[in-house]
């Protein structure tokens, strides 16, 4: 899709199709809209009254225009009620239009946008194309017949009446574009199969990202992992015969500003290990490196967005598989910072090659240390697959997360990492075990991090449940869905301000 600014008025404008929205009746129309209908001799109104368009939330309706606009087709789009609006709205509206027309078959539109309600050019435009990038999303990479009938909308032109409008609305373009791309990038490789996506094809696509963006890269392969002492990691990796690979991006390295280390879960396939996974449902373990896609997509949107902050990105990749060479429940790992764990399953990897992650991230000194990992089935049942739990020891970090969270609309819910869930994880015969009970299992898996961050600021982001949805949400279409990089990267992007 190819987004342009243009500067002119939407009811002059000669195009294909318009794409103009309105808030539900009895609303009077406002802005664009209402520019259109008087130049349409009150159509639209006339519309309105009828019933033929109420302006319900995501209703869409398309219409000719016979020559009274220069335009050859009109779609209305509603905004629902006018009280309950607000940007996720907005973004799920330009989503459902963005459906409509492709299904329709349109390849080019215009999208006339004003400010209203304090809400400026520059940010309508970031989540108009935020919306549609997101929700026209595609995974067609493996469909080898009837390629000629995916519908692609190829061209969308905003429109702006004044230059000054023009170029904030430019600039939300910008930002929109760079992030959805990221977005889509995070959704390729978590949709993409587990015999693709392997652990160096996850440190080629970091060395991509690298190449691209002047960031620095480290790849250490699994001998140089247990040269450096990361006994989990290491003992997770040689159950496959895939090769594992922990991968170091480093953007502004050296300049003097504040560092954050974002840690990603990268197991490209979680079998369970010789604790195997019932076979039902096991193919969905391909999204087991949904928090490593959402580290890599952060890393380019920050590089691009030029945010000024030191950003450590620290990739575990691994399979996880069972194998004569597999580690075992009973076996006891000595982790890179030097504490011991006595594995009870084998399909709780996912903390074990994280707390050699978060270890290692320590060298760098943080300010803030942020993990996104599909972690625990728990966390899906307790918060279902719509929400993120927000795990942390620092308040102002976790303010941080709940603020970038309501201006993104990713979902997050806070739970508790209290001292007395340690005593499920005591264990005869090492520091920790890497299981407690299957109760509480969500925050057991983040307190059993927490020993790994050494106070550090941290905050654990349990992407389990939204990082992978079966259903169609607005601007989210099944499958999987890049959760995390707009929390993330709104975080990031207000870290001075607050
Ligand atoms: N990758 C899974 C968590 C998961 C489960 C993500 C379902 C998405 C959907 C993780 O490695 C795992 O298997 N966790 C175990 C932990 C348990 C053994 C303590 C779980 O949740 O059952
Ligand atoms: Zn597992
Ligand atoms: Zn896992």
């Amino acid at each position: 899709m190819d987004i342009r600014v243009e500067q002119g008025k939407a009811e002059k404008y000669p195009c294909e199709l318009l794409l103009l929205f309105s808030f539900e009746t009895p609303e009077p129309l406002e802005g664009p809209v209402r520019d259109v209908d008087l130049e349409w001799k009150g159509f639209i109104t006339r519309l309105m009254e009828q019933g033929d368009f109420k302006g319900e939330l995501f209703e869409c309706r398309l219409f000719h225009t016979h020559g009274a606009l220069p335009a050859r087709r009109v779609l209305l789009t509603g905004l629902g009620k006018r009280g309950e609006f607000d940007l996720d709205k907005w973004r799920g509206a330009s989503s459902k239009a963005g459906q409509f027309l492709r299904d329709s078959g349109i390849k080019e539109l215009a999208i006339p946008v004003k400010g209203f309600d304090g809400l400026s050019e520059e940010e309508l435009a970031e989540s108009l194309v935020t919306g549609l990038l997101l929700g026209t999303y595609q995974f067609n990479e493996f469909k080898t017949q009837d390629r000629d009938k995916i519908k692609r909308i190829e061209k969308v032109v905003v429109l702006g009446e004044t230059a000054k409008e023009k170029e904030a609305l430019a600039e939300g373009v910008g930002k929109g574009e760079i992030i959805s791309k990221a977005v889509c990038m995070a959704r390729d490789l978590v949709n993409g199969p587990s015999n693709q996506i392997t652990p160096s094809a996850l440190a080629e696509k970091a060395r991509e990202i690298a190449k691209d963006q002047a960031m620095e890269i480290q790849v250490l392969d699994v001998a140089q992992a247990e040269a450096l002492g990361m006994g989990a990691f290491v003992a997770v990796a040689k159950g496959s015969q895939e090769p594992g690979r922990f991968i170091i991006l480093e953007y502004n390295k050296g300049k003097g500003m504040d560092t954050i280390a974002l840690v990603g879960k990268g197991i490209t396939f979680d079998s369970g290990g010789l604790s195997i996974k019932p076979s039902e449902k096991m193919e969905r373990m391909k999204d087991d490196m949904s928090g490593a896609a959402a580290v890599l997509a952060i890393m380019q949107v920050a590089s691009r967005l030029k945010i000024p902050l030191h950003l450590v990105g620290i990739i575990p990749a691994t399979e996880n598989l069972p194998s004569g060479k597999a580690y075992k429940p009973g076996d006891v790992l000595k982790t890179l910072s030097g504490q011991t764990v006595e594995v009870i399953s084998t399909d709780a990897e996912g903390r074990l090659i994280l707390s050699d992650a978060l270890a290692y991230s320590l060298r760098y000194q943080p300010k803030a240390i942020i993990d996104l990992a599909t972690l625990t089935g728990a966390c899906v049942i307790a918060l279902g697959d719509y929400v993120i739990g927000l795990f942390g020891n620092d308040e102002s970090l976790l303010k941080r997360v709940e603020e970038a969270s309501a201006k993104t609309g990713e979902k997050v819910w806070r739970l508790p990492l209290w001292d007395e869930y340690f005593e499920y994880l005591k264990s005869d015969v090492a520091d920790f075990r890497n299981v407690g009970t299957r109760s509480a299992g969500a925050i057991i898996g983040g307190i059993f991090l927490s020993k790994f961050v050494n106070k550090r600021p941290w905050i654990h982001l349990d992407i389990a449940g939204p990082a992978y949805i079966e259903k169609d949400r607005p601007y989210t279409p099944k499958g999987a869905t890049g959760v995390g990089v707009r929390l993330v990267v709104q975080m990031l992007r207000d870290w001075q301000h607050s």
